[in-house]
């Protein structure tokens, strides 16, 4: 077969310029590392903790929302919620720290933002990439970085801010591997407390014992069923009156169930207090000055004289919730010690 010069020299010309480009190509390969969707992915949803706090030198830990094991505390406001951070802060590898305030904020009016797309604007919203799982990696950045940066780092960071078990579910969303410590104690108690210590809550009448004990059921209703729906493995309710009557029983249960070791500090915080690694409290917090104290009895019963007999009487009408969490309506002066949860259900001694 004939083939010319010129068809030789032809296909010699693009044959090069093949070769070329495929070299080229190979070159950009080896000399850029690639990154591929899922590290990009996992960039997008990290933060970096580089903060000073205080002198401390800086950490470079990352928060990523999916493997971060955050612990959260939580419950109805005046339910034992800071004595059991500051339990947990004497750990030395815990670190939860004051009230952020404004997580509980984000957590009630962003996804309300949210919800209100129309389907229409929901579609559009997808089509755009912006979708339910990114709005959830921002949504965590943002709790992320207030967790770990409003404080020191530590092996495992907490958050204590009572209110954010409105959106217990929402939470445990977008932190999947977070885990949830969820105090609760008799609605009496909490409602003496309350108007004792004149406790401002936004939406909250703090006078009317009778409004207060309806807005703590229906608050505790809500709460107890989004801890109910997560299950045992990510949510545990301890009720207040066990910690403090059981505390070694009770932290026992509540640091298996975070996967800490054991450490006697978390039954003597108070030592703990202004110490590094140690339990900081807010001037400002109204909690302060009863957790500075070792755990003591002094609360248990203060309700019960000074309630009106009439609340007392219509207590499990007004606030069903009571029997849900196991708390006996019908005494002045209940036996605690004979009450259900977890500490006593596991606590053989007991
Ligand atoms: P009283 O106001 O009835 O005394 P929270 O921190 O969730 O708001 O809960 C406040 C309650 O926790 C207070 O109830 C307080 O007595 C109790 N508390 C705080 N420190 C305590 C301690 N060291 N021992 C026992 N109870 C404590």
């Amino acid at each position: 077969m004939f083939v010319s010069q010129r068809t030789i020299s032809k296909f010699l010309a693009v044959a090069c310029g093949l070769l070329s480009l495929l070299t080229l190509f190979s070159l950009r390969l080896l000399s850029s590392p690639c990154k591929c969707l899922n590290e990009k992915a996992k960039d997008r949803d990290s933060a970096t903790v580089s903060t000073n706090i205080n002198g401390h030198s800086r950490s470079e830990e990352h928060v990523d929302r999916r493997y971060t094991p955050f612990i959260f505390v939580g419950g109805f406001p005046r339910s034992g919620t800071t004595l059991m951070r500051a339990m947990l802060d004497a750990h030395p590898d815990i670190r939860c720290g004051q009230e952020t305030r404004v997580i509980p904020k984000i957590l009630l009016n962003i996804p309300k933002i949210f919800n209100l797309f129309s389907e229409k604007e929901k579609n559009r919203r997808e089509e755009a990439g912006v979708t339910e799982d990114l709005l959830d990696s921002a949504v965590a950045a943002l709790i992320g970085e207030i967790i770990a940066k409003h404080g020191e780092p530590a092996p495992r960071l907490c958050n204590k801010d009572p209110l954010t078990f409105r959106n217990l579910s929402y939470l445990a969303r977008i932190f999947p591997k977070s885990k949830f410590i969820f105090m609760v104690r008799d609605g009496r108690a909490v409602v003496n407390s309350i108007i004792e210590r004149k406790i401002v809550i936004r939406g909250v009448n703090n006078h009317r014992p009778e409004i207060l004990l309806r807005t703590w059921n229906e608050a505790i209703r809500e709460m107890n069923a989004q801890c109910e729906k997560l299950g045992q493995a990510r949510c545990l309710r301890i009720p207040y009156e066990h910690l403090v009557l059981f505390p070694k029983e009770s932290m026992k249960i509540v640091l298996e169930f975070v996967d800490v070791t054991w450490n006697n500090a978390v039954i003597h915080h108070e030592t703990k207090i202004g110490k590094p690694g140690g339990v900081i409290l807010s001037s400002l917090e109204k909690s302060t000055d009863q957790v500075k104290e070792a755990i003591n009895l002094n609360a248990l019963y203060k309700w019960s004289d000074r309630l009106s007999p009439s609340l007392l009487e219509y207590t499990d009408r007004i606030a069903p919730a009571m029997k849900i969490l196991g708390y006996d309506t019908w005494k002045k002066w209940p036996d605690y010690r004979r009450m259900e949860s977890i500490v006593t259900k596991y606590n053989k001694y007991l």
